[in-house]
């Protein structure tokens, strides 16, 4: 590894961002901060079904979005709870970030990267978007 590559950092990040929303898009600027290049893992929809979570938009199109936002330079799907480890080797990454929702639930992945949980933005969720949507 030269020097240029040791210092170029790639971050990596998962969530099934339906109607994408205020707290997504800080989540992802606050990651893509933190290094040069951002990956995002979408949960698809077979994924979100293993997970009873139920998407107004179809993986694609939460791809699409994710990928028409400046701070994502790749998605990947992500299709099972194991993956990561994988993604993390496979993709070269030097921190992982989650929200702090998930406070301690991936630490047993510092043995690969660094990781790191960013608090959540207060008040918005696709949970809220979709009970206003239901009314
Ligand atoms: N996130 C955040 N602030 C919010 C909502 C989400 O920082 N207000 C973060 C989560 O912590 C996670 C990522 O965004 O790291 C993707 O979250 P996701 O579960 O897709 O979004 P939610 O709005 O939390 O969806 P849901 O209501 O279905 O749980």
């Amino acid at each position: 590894m030269n020097i240029i590559e040791s210092k170029f950092k790639t971050v990596l990040t998962y969530g099934t961002f339906d109607l994408l929303h205020y707290g997504h898009l800080e989540i992802l600027r606050k990651a893509s901060l933190l290094g040069d290049k951002l990956i995002v893992g979408v949960s698809t929809d077979k994924f979100n079904t293993i997970k009873g979570k139920t998407c107004v938009l179809p993986y694609q199109k939460r791809k699409d979005l994710l990928k028409s936002i400046e701070y994502v330079d790749k998605v990947i799907p992500e299709d099972n709870w194991d993956q990561k480890v994988t993604d993390i080797q496979d993709n070269n990454i030097d921190i992982f970030i989650m929200g702090d929702d998930w406070e301690g639930k991936f630490d047993e992945l510092k043995k690969f990267c660094q990781v790191i949980y960013l608090p959540r933005t207060k008040g918005i969720s696709s949970t809220k978007l979709k009970s206003i949507l239901d009314d």
